[in-house]
């Protein structure tokens, strides 16, 4: 992250606290910002003096927040609701209207590519999403990128990274080791989407791509990842199982993971805005993850 991402001491809201949206408010925190966070419930006692402030935004429950004054950024992490509409939009949209905003990022997902049968796809590649949930997120993003705010929407395959690495299931004994012919999946440590998320702040206005692919450069089959992760741990791994036997006893989301097979190509990110990936592949990004999950876990 570089000094020059943050200005004039920034005024940050991200509406959807969850894990990739405090990770990014305690990076801007760190560099001088004033942070909002949106969560529905159960809002966190963080300690006096971290900073964070919190704001109950749940549609359903009737609770909208009165945003704060002069917000100069917005994160927007938020999917679609159940009935695959996006409640930021419909409930605060007014209000990030009046704003000053300098940019609002959206968090999407790269499911709005569909199926590509296993081949590269670029910003530019259509958007044939089959799957519901992916016909709504596009939908959502293209809602943002026509509202007429400074919007980038960043397309993010899995995201992993301290406390969403398989280490758990490993010890625990509940992962699988899963086989399908041909089957990758792209990955994403959530550090690299706040460095990708600040980089861009960082661009002049005009130099900012409307839609940004924030993915790393080892897409890869997940019984790789999971081989790696248990050599991490000096753990066994499970038996491998054929994607076919298995499939009967998947529910349906867990099935419509493996329905689509594309690899996500990251060029415009890193070869055309010039970001440095800080993990390029799951290697150096589980070894990370596990040196904090570790280092946590000593302090508590
Ligand atoms: N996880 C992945 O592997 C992955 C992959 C690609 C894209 N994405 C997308 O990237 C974004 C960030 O992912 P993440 O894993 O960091 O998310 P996350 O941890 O689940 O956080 C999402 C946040 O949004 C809030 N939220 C969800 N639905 C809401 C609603 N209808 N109204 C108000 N608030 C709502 C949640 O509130 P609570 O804290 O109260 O629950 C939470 O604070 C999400 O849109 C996700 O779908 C995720």
């Amino acid at each position: 992250m570089t000094d020059q991402a943050v200005k004039s001491a920034p005024r940050l809201l991200v509406i959807g606290g969850g894990y990739s949206g405090q990770r990014f408010a305690r990076a801007l925190l760190d560099q001088g910002a004033t942070v909002w966070l949106t969560r529905r419930n159960g809002i966190p006692e963080t300690p006096d003096g971290e900073g964070l402030h919190w704001l109950s935004f749940d549609a359903s429950q009737g609770l909208i927040p009165a945003l704060p004054e002069q917000l100069s950024h917005v994160l927007v992490t938020i999917p679609p609701n159940g009935e695959g509409r996006d409640d930021a939009l419909e409930h605060l949209l007014g209000d990030l209207r009046r704003q000053p905003l300098d940019w609002l990022g959206y968090l999407s997902t790269t499911g709005v590519y569909g199926n590509s049968g296993g081949d590269w796809v670029d910003e530019g590649s259509p958007t044939t999403a089959t799957l519901p949930r992916s016909q709504a997120r596009l939908r959502c993003e293209q809602a943002w990128l026509n509202s007429g705010l400074p919007v980038q929407s960043f397309r993010l395959p899995a995201i992993y990274g301290p406390g969403r690495c398989p280490f758990e299931q490993l010890r625990q004994g509940s992962a699988r080791l899963t086989h399908k012919p041909g089957q990758v999946f792209c990955r994403i440590h959530v550090d690299d989407i706040v460095g990708a998320l600040m980089h861009c702040i960082a661009l002049p206005p005009n130099a900012r791509p409307t839609v940004v692919n924030v993915s790393d450069d080892a897409p890869c089959p997940s019984s790789e990842t999971l081989g790696f992760a248990a050599h991490l741990l000096n753990l066994k791994l499970p038996a491998y199982r054929r994607f076919a036997d298995i499939a009967p006893e998947l529910s349906p989301m867990a099935l419509s993971f493996w329905e689509d097979n594309r690899r996500v190509s990251n060029r415009l990110l890193c070869q055309g805005l010039g970001y440095p990936l800080r993990y390029p592949s799951y290697r150096e990004g589980f070894t990370a993850s596990l040196r904090e999950e570790q280092s946590r876990s000593n302090v508590a």
